[in-house]
């Protein structure tokens, strides 16, 4: 048995969309598993090669590998609706489907009714909204935080159906109570029953394929010397404890989730890969210190096609913020930094990065106040812009001067190396630091 054989873990630093997706396509060819550890179908993970783009929403992102196994772990929740849709997109046969992705049968199920109470919740909360992606995760993991949800393995036994009608009855009382009417709601342009109908069509899809045990698994392949690969969704800054609550999302998008949505043990993980924009983006409500309202949000956004992967929502787009970023690495323990669309600043003559918040009597260079809702005035550093295109650089070393400056000056701030940038959509457009310690690369 192999006990120090370890699990790298993927995630993002900021609001989520930093490109996670992209980076485990690129990294999955190391791997023999990559492993989805929580959230659910309100993430969009894009994939670029060959021209083709594809985006994921619960399948992990090693998907167009063959020979890796993508793992759906028990933290994720899942709807068989959404990954019907995916694996259409994949078309695959069934045969290789089945050999390269199984699912946890401990995953909670997101029932239709679970995204009519979202959708209820975000109505009455009005201009406090959260902005859900409206995909049924809070209330999804609200029920199998309150030990009332159905799991993947309720979905094959014999009394799922009477389990079904009692919880979805249980919803619509609520819904009733909150003074929603349930022919407002569309559900992907589909009203209730039709959902549901195809819902129901596409878990019987769903139970074909194979059913583990995410724990066992994964800690078996670890034993055999199996190389494997977390992949996290959304963001720290969206993380349900430390993120700006009540504007997260409704799990552990931090290091922990990892260990506590596939049953790995602390002193199993290996390296923390972190990933982060080279500038912000949120998209949905909550405070965002270093929010651009000119101009040059637009620009940022027409640049780096910053709308929503899934809801197609423009996303706000700001400057870097190291304290949060610093923040992010803390609470993670990142290893290694991954700075993805540097090519989106090829442009900005002067870049803004935030190093502080002005407090009124001095400057702070944490993140402050994570639980006020007071606004938070950010101090800014200019940096000189590169002003150049880097799409025929292929070494690290050879970026712009300016560039290698803005990343040594985050090094700097977060004490962690910048390993890798990403410098366009593409799978090949990536460029890895001479010497990086990658846990393959010795
Ligand atoms: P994820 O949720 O973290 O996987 O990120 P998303 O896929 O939601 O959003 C990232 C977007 O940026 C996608 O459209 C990617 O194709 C794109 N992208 C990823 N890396 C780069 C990059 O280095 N440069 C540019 N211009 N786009 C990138
Ligand atoms: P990926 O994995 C960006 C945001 C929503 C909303 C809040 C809560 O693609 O990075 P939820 O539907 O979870 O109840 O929404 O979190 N959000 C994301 N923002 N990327 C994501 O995922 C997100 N998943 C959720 O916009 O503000
Ligand atoms: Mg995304």
């Amino acid at each position: 048995m192999n006990n120090t054989n370890k699990a790298d873990v993927l995630l993002g630093l900021q609001w989520g969309d930093e490109g996670k997706g992209k980076i485990v396509d690129v990294f999955t060819p190391h791997y023999n598993i990559v492993a989805r550890f929580q959230g659910g179908p309100n993430a969009g993970h894009t994939l670029v090669f060959e021209n083709q783009k594809y985006v994921l929403h619960t399948i992990p992102s090693g998907i167009f590998h063959s020979g890796c196994v993508n793992v759906v772990g028990n933290g994720v929740v899942l709807d068989p609706f959404i990954i019907s849709k995916e694996l259409d997109q994949l078309c695959f046969p069934v045969s290789r489907i089945k050999e390269s992705l199984v699912f946890c049968e401990k995953a909670h199920l997101i029932l239709p009714s679970h995204r009519l109470l979202d959708a209820a919740y975000e109505m009455k909360k009005g201009d406090a909204r959260i902005g859900s992606t409206l995909k049924g995760i809070g209330p999804a993991y609200t029920d199998k935080t309150a030990r009332s949800g159905l799991r993947l393995c309720d979905a094959v036994s014999d009394g799922f159906s009477h389990l079904y009608k009692n919880l979805k009855e249980q919803h619509m009382q609520l819904i009733s109570t909150l003074g929603v009417d349930v022919d407002d709601v569309m559900l992907d342009g589909l009203c209730f029953s039709d959902y549901e109908a195809h819902w129901f069509d596409a878990l019987e899809r769903l139970k074909e394929l194979p059913r583990i045990n995410s724990e066992l698994f994964i800690n078996e392949a670890l034993n055999r010397g199996d190389r494997v690969l977390a992949e996290g969704a959304q963001g720290a800054l969206l993380d349900i404890n430390f993120g700006s609550y009540p504007f997260v999302t409704s799990s552990s998008t931090t290091v922990s989730g990892a260990c506590a949505g596939l049953g790995i043990a602390p002193s199993r993980i290996g390296e923390v890969f972190g990933v982060f924009k080279s500038y912000c983006t949120r998209v949905g409500s909550g405070p965002f210190p270093t929010e651009i309202h000119d101009e040059n949000a637009t620009r940022l956004r027409d640049l780096g096609q910053e709308y929503g992967s899934t809801t197609g929502r423009p996303r706000r787009c700001g400057w870097l913020d190291l304290p949060a970023l610093k923040y992010a690495v803390m609470i993670n323990g990142v290893t290694r930094l991954l700075m993805t669309k540097a090519d989106v600043l090829n442009t900005t003559g002067i870049i803004r990065v935030c190093v502080a918040y002005d407090t009124g009597d001095n400057q702070r260079h944490s993140l402050p106040n994570v639980c006020g809702t007071s606004e938070q005035k950010p101090v800014y550093r200019d940096m000189k812009g590169w002003q150049c295109s880097l799409e025929h650089i292929d070494r690290f070393e050879a970026l712009p001067e300016e560039l290698l400056r803005y990343v040594a000056m985050i090094e700097d701030f977060v004490d962690v190396p910048v390993d890798v940038i990403s410098t366009g959509p593409d799978r090949k457009e990536i460029l890895i630091r001479k010497g990086a310690q990658l846990p393959w690369s010795e």
